[in-house]
Formats: C-alpha cells, sequence, structure tokens
C-alpha cells in the first residue's frame, strides 16, 4: 500500500503547503496548519453503483425507530431521546475526572449486551478496579487496551458487539498520519474512520472526548458536526451531582436532562432530584428562597441563599456562585431603584446550593427575595417558593410551562408560590392545592412575605 499523501491546510484560509508551518503566509495567523490526509489509496475506493433504481421513496424506507436499545439506566435513555439509536456515533464530552470513565463502564456493566469497551487511558487492570468499585458483573463486556485504529476495527469485525465505548477519542491515532494523539487532525481522522465503523455495521458507538478549560470539546468543532448526538457532562468536581445533557442530538430533544449523584460506588441515577437539592431544615433561615425552574423539561425546586453585609471597602463587592455575575447587578439595580433598597454600600453574595449552575429567568424572583431577606434580616416562611423573572422596570414577568412548576411545588409540600398576574391566566387554579399568588410588582412580593 503506497503511502497516503498528506497536506497542510490553513484552517482559518484554506491555503496549503506540503509542511507545516507556524505562520500562514496567506491569512498571516498563528498555528492554523493541521495535517489532512488528501488521497488515499486509490486501488481501494470502490466505483460507485449509479443507477436511478437505487433511488428510494422516502415513505419506503423502514423506520428504526422501535430498535432502539433501551439501557437500564432511565437518565441515560432520557437523554438521548429513549434509547440508543443503532449505528450512531454519540460523543460523550466532560472535563477531566468528573466521571465520564465511570457512567461509561457501568453503562457497559448494567446491561445484558454485548460491549467492546476500548480504552487508551487505563490498563485493564485499573479498568477492573473501576468495575469492582461499582459492584457490577456483565460477562459480555470484553476490554480492549488499544490507541490504534486501524487495530480496533478487526476486532470489531470479528466480535460483532452490541455497543462500542472508545475512552478516549484523544487518546486514538491513525497510522496513515504522523501528529500526535489528541491533535486536531488525529481527532478528525479517528472520529471519522470510527462513523464509517457506526455506519457499515449498525452498531451505536460511544465517544469520549474530553473539553478543554474554555468548555469546548478538545479537537476541532468538526467532531461535532460529524457525529449524531453530543452529550455533556456537567457539574462541579467538589459536589456530588453531576448533569448530563443532550448540545446536539438527530434522533430526539435536547431539552432533556439526566441527573447522577457520585457516590463511592459509582454514579446513581437521581429520580427526584429536588428533594436533594432542598435542604430540609427545621426553622426558617434569613436569605434562602426556593425557585421552581425549569432544567430541560424538568422541572426542578432549588435553593438559593444570599448574602448581604456591610462592605468594608470603598467598592461593594458582588459575587455569584452557579448564577450570572451580570443577571445579578441587574436583580440588584432593579431592588435598588425600584424597591429602594440600599445596596450600594453593601457586599452581596449570591450561591445557589448543591453546586447547579441556573440558567433559567424563573430564579430572578426567588433571588431578589433572598436579598431582600438577608438585607432585612427576616425569613422567608419554608414552604413559600417563587417562579418568575423580574424586568428591568420592577414588573414580575411570566415564565413557560408554568403548571409543570406549580405541580412540582405541590408535590414537594409547598403550601404557597409566587407567579406573575400574567401567568396566573393560564393556570387552572382548582387542579391545585397549593396557594398561588398572582403578582404585579416586587412590593406586592414583599409586603406578603415579611409582613406575615
Ligand atoms: P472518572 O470516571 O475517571 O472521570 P473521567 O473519565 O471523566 O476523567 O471519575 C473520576 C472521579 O470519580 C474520581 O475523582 C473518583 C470518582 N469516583 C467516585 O467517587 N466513585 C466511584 O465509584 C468511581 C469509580 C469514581
Ligand atoms: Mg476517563
Amino acid at each position: 500500500m503506497s503511502k497516503p499523501k498528506v497536506v497542510y491546510f490553513c484552517q482559518n484560509c484554506g491555503a496549503q503547503s506540503l509542511k507545516w508551518i507556524g505562520k500562514c503566509p496567506s491569512c498571516g495567523e498563528w498555528n492554523t496548519y493541521v495535517e489532512e490526509v488528501v488521497t488515499k489509496d486509490k486501488k481501494k475506493i470502490p466505483s460507485a453503483n449509479i443507477s436511478i433504481e437505487n433511488l428510494k421513496e422516502l415513505t419506503s424506507i423502514q423506520s428504526f425507530e422501535k430498535e432502539r436499545v433501551v439501557t437500564k439506566d432511565e437518565e441515560l435513555n432520557r437523554v438521548l431521546g429513549g434509547g440508543i439509536v443503532p449505528g450512531s456515533l454519540i460523543l460523550f464530552g466532560g472535563e477531566p475526572g468528573i466521571g465520564k470513565s465511570t457512567l461509561m463502564l457501568q453503562t457497559a456493566l448494567l446491561n445484558n449486551l454485548k460491549i467492546l469497551y476500548v480504552s487508551g487511558e487505563e490498563s485493564e487492570q485499573q479498568i477492573l478496579l473501576r468495575a469492582k468499585r461499582i459492584g457490577m458483573n456483565n460477562p459480555k463486556c470484553y476490554v480492549l487496551n488499544e490507541t490504534v485504529i486501524q487495530n480496533i476495527s478487526p476486532y470489531i469485525e470479528q466480535l460483532k458487539p452490541d455497543l462500542i465505548i472508545i475512552d478516549s477519542i484523544q487518546t486514538l491515532t491513525s497510522n496513515i498520519l504522523e501528529s500526535a494523539p489528541g491533535s486536531v487532525s488525529q481527532v478528525r481522522e479517528c472520529a471519522s474512520e470510527l462513523m464509517k465503523i457506526a455506519k457499515q455495521s449498525n452498531i451505536p458507538i460511544f465517544i469520549v472526548g474530553h473539553i478543554t478549560k474554555d468548555g469546548s470539546l478538545a479537537g476541532p468543532k468538526v467532531l461535532e458536526h460529524m457525529v449524531d448526538t453530543v452529550l455533556q457532562f456537567e457539574g462541579d468536581q467538589h459536589y456530588l451531582y453531576r448533569i448530563l445533557r443532550t448540545t446536539k442530538n438527530r434522533f430526539g430533544s435536547t431539552n432533556e436532562i439526566g441527573i447522577y449523584e457520585m457516590l463511592g460506588s459509582g454514579l446513581r441515577q437521581v429520580n427526584n432530584p429536588s428533594e436533594i437539592l432542598i435542604n430540609k431544615r427545621t426553622e426558617s433561615i434569613a436569605g434562602v428562597a426556593i425557585a421552581t425552574i425549569l432544567e430541560g423539561n424538568r422541572p426542578l425546586m432549588i435553593e438559593t441563599q444570599a448574602l448581604v453585609t456591610t462592605s468594608a471597602y470603598a467598592t461593594a463587592q458582588r459575587s455569584a456562585t452557579g448564577f450570572d455575575l451580570r443577571r445579578l447587578s441587574m436583580l440588584l439595580a432593579v431592588l435598588e431603584k425600584k424597591y429602594g433598597l440600599k445596596l450600594y454600600q453593601k457586599d452581596v453574595f449570591v450561591n445557589i446550593a448543591g453546586g447547579l449552575k441556573v440558567e433559567d429567568p424563573a430564579t430572578d424572583l426567588a433571588l431578589a427575595a433572598a436579598i431582600t431577606s438577608s438585607n432585612y434580616d427576616i425569613a422567608i416562611h419554608q414552604k413559600t417558593c417563587f417562579c418568575a423573572e423580574i424586568g428591568l422596570t420592577g414588573e414580575i414577568r411570566p415564565v413557560n410551562k408554568i403548571e409543570q412548576r406549580i405541580s412540582e411545588a405541590e408535590k414537594l409540600g409547598f403550601d404557597r408560590i409566587f407567579i406573575s398576574h400574567n401567568n396566573l391566566k393560564s393556570v387552572w387554579e382548582r387542579n391545585f392545592n397549593i396557594k398561588i399568588i398572582g403578582v404585579h410588582k416586587l412590593e406586592e412580593v414583599f409586603t406578603k412575605i415579611f409582613n406575615s
């Protein structure tokens, strides 16, 4: 077999060169050249069989919707849109140490499927140790320590597994390229090789990929374009909870999330997340308010906490964990201007309990209530929760899927919920036992919570 021809391309302007160069002479950018194979072995390319009879009517194509592999992990099924689609290529990204290998090994061991677990990161012994820790066993789980993609495909052909797991794409190499494992060209070449395997054999493949510091998948964005589904495993290493999300899914919605808890014996599926995200206290404490948010299609009750203290410095500090700092500044400005809270000489710290990061604007009202509560040092009753956005004019704005959120609050034993008066119209109040209070302005909320 003749050696494939390799050329270097500038990723910015597309200029090519026979050698790698640091600065592109065409567009002037630095470090944009990547290695690419331009011709593979010509003899191997089959001549295409072009005939009009090959065209299929859309309606005559068989659907594989029913053939999804439904795993025993409900959270994973939900995120994937109801199970693993045969022949799909799933990219599973996350920061190092977040638990990707653990979740993959659990998927391999929990289900009664024939699995090929290809690991370039850990030795067989290490995988065995982890499997023992997880405490599950699957006699049909095969482990392969191999990093060259061309050596992996014969195993797949012979074993014919039901599912392949590659841990991780950054350790794979293709022997037609000379660049180091993990480089842009290697990652891309190996992923396209895996894609071919998945589509030809109809075996689903999970590819584990590390995420770089800035949150993007290491390797080029092209990887995300190539695969069918992109899963992300998120969470703070210091907290127990991990969230599984999809950012792309050709076979389902990208709204669903899965929640896991990291235990000493692996990851546990969390079927009722609200119960663990809210601290159970015997008495109410100032600076705490509960919000009803929506993560994907799942309503969650979360605890927002605020601490407002007199500032020792000329410029007051503002700090937010799990919440957007700019949004916090906006809330503080609204509280100051529209409600008259004197916050400019106060330090304000806010925190979303449990290590969650929330983006749902429905958190606004709870956070404003928590800040006000901490400022006055008056506790909000434990059984009260909030669910509304706050506008710049201080108006309480409606949020979507309000009924789902109210039922979650009711299910968890809350006895009153503050929502926007605009939302009230779309709520069939008789369906609920919880007291639903529709409000227009901040004052209305605060008069009700602090004077009763
Ligand atoms: P790991 O799956 O190796 O992360 P990744 O593959 O994403 O780099 O998980 C590593 C962390 O998980 C490690 O810090 C230890 C912790 N862990 C547990 O807490 N319990 C367990 O049962 C296992 C297997 C790991
Ligand atoms: Mg790992």
